[in-house]
């Protein structure tokens, strides 16, 4: 009997040395989903949308870089909030939609297009469809522009409405956006992991520049090849029904779903360079719908090519724009000869800022032969040759 119970002893001594030793030689969180290795070091910031005027969201989030969840945000404004799969069937049910193949990011992959009609029939049960598309011109007139967005500063740099509609269960990628993001949830629920640039730049390893994602595993966080993870500092947010969050460019984020019917939609806009600071918002006490506006691609080339003159220094010749400008997909040095002519209105061999302030927009985009948003890279990287993310697109059970 005693010594049945030293045995127990020692297997337990031993099996404690066992457990300390697995715990100091790998941090928390190793191997468990994104958020496991410590908690968040709080919330964003939450405001009730009757508290918010446009010029005051302005001022006090998008300039000073700042991200806000406005609460409510659609109650009682828009057609939208009542937009049932049976209604959305009736009244839109042939419009074309693109539908990607996975729930989990992968901007590689070829998205299906189908009509909404089909699409309705089907999402509740699939575990990869994953409506991801820009609102058509119908749709939009059922969606009145959050009101925090209505004045001229916004609406003249919009870039794209997307609705993302799935049946939940959906895992992005940890990234950063370079444009300017609200986004509104109207059905279930979505959780943010959010972090601070200033954060990630000692802690985020930003081994996709071109699509500008880590390549961390959001659900299985391997701490041995990411070690800046362990203490990566987090904020959350969490969507519900009617609430739009404020996503300022550079911030980095990772959005996940929850099972069940989940829609949303967000509008991306231009960010705003500081040489061209002439904010207008004269109008703001308007309301507005999304059909009302027409995007406006050239204020986010802008936006990028003036961030790139600031990295140069304000003023950049033809060799290194050419060498650096790159369409992410195709891989094309957008700034020809030609090209560059059109923004060195002075001939001097040089294009700086204020000439790039200055340009019509339309003129500003001709000059990256018309590039889509977010498909410019000032950093000379492009997805051409990249064999594809480490993410291979199954689904989670
Ligand atoms: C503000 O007013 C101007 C001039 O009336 C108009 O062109 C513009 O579209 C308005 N903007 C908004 C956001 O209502
Ligand atoms: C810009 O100027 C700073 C300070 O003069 C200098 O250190 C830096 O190398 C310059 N950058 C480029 C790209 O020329
Ligand atoms: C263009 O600018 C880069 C960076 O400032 C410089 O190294 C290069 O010599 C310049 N090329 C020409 C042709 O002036």
């Amino acid at each position: 009997m005693k010594f049945f119970t030293l045995l127990q002893l020692c297997v337990s001594v031993i099996l404690m040395c066992a457990v300390v030793n697995v715990a100091s030689r790998y941090p928390k969180g190793h191997l468990e989903p994104l958020g496991q290795h410590q908690p968040a070091i709080g919330s964003v910031a939450t405001i009730d949308v009757g508290k918010l005027g446009s010029l005051e969201f302005y001022r006090q989030y998008v300039r000073t870089n700042t991200p806000v969840l406005i609460k409510g945000a659609l109650e009682g404004t828009t057609p939208v909030m009542e937009w049932t799969d049976q209604y959305l069937a009736s009244k839109f049910g042939s419009e074309k939609v693109n539908v990607d193949n996975s729930k989990h990011e992968d901007r590689l992959k070829q998205s299906t297009e189908m009509q909404l009609r089909k699409f309705l029939s089907l999402y509740s049960t699939s575990k990869t469809k994953y409506l991801i598309s820009t609102l058509t011109k119908n749709m939009q007139k059922e969606f009145q522009l959050p009101p925090a967005l209505i004045c001229e500063g916004f609406t003249s740099r919009l870039q794209d409405y997307v609705m993302w509609f799935s049946g939940g269960r959906t895992r992005s990628k940890l990234h950063y956006d370079n444009v300017e993001n609200m986004y509104c949830q109207l059905g279930g629920t979505k959780e943010w992991f959010i972090v601070d640039p200033k954060d990630a730049k000692k802690h985020i390893v930003l081994d996709h520049k071109e699509g500008a994602f880590t390549g961390v595993d959001v659900t299985s966080v391997d701490m041995e090849k990411y070690p800046g993870m362990k203490d990566l500092p987090w904020r959350s947010a969490v969507l519900t029904r009617g609430d739009c969050l404020y996503m300022p460019l550079n911030w980095w984020h990772q959005v996940t779903s929850p099972p069940s019917r989940n829609l949303a939609i967000n509008i991306w806009w231009a960010p705003i360079l500081k040489e061209a600071d002439d904010f207008l918002c004269s109008n703001h006490s308007k309301t507005a719908m999304l059909s009302d506006f027409e995007f406006n691609y050239g204020e986010w080339i802008r936006y990028n090519l003036g961030s790139f003159l600031n990295e140069q220094n304000n003023s950049v010749n033809f060799t290194t724009m050419h060498k650096n400008i790159v369409h992410e997909h195709t891989g094309e040095h957008v700034i020809s000869e030609t090209n560059f002519n059109l923004l060195d209105v002075n001939r001097d061999g040089l294009v700086d800022i204020s000439e790039l302030i200055a340009l019509p927009a339309q003129t500003v985009h001709m000059a990256t032969n018309y590039a889509e948003i977010g498909a410019l890279n000032t950093n000379g990287a492009s997805r051409t040759g990249d064999p594809g993310s480490e993410d291979d697109g199954q689904d989670e059970d």
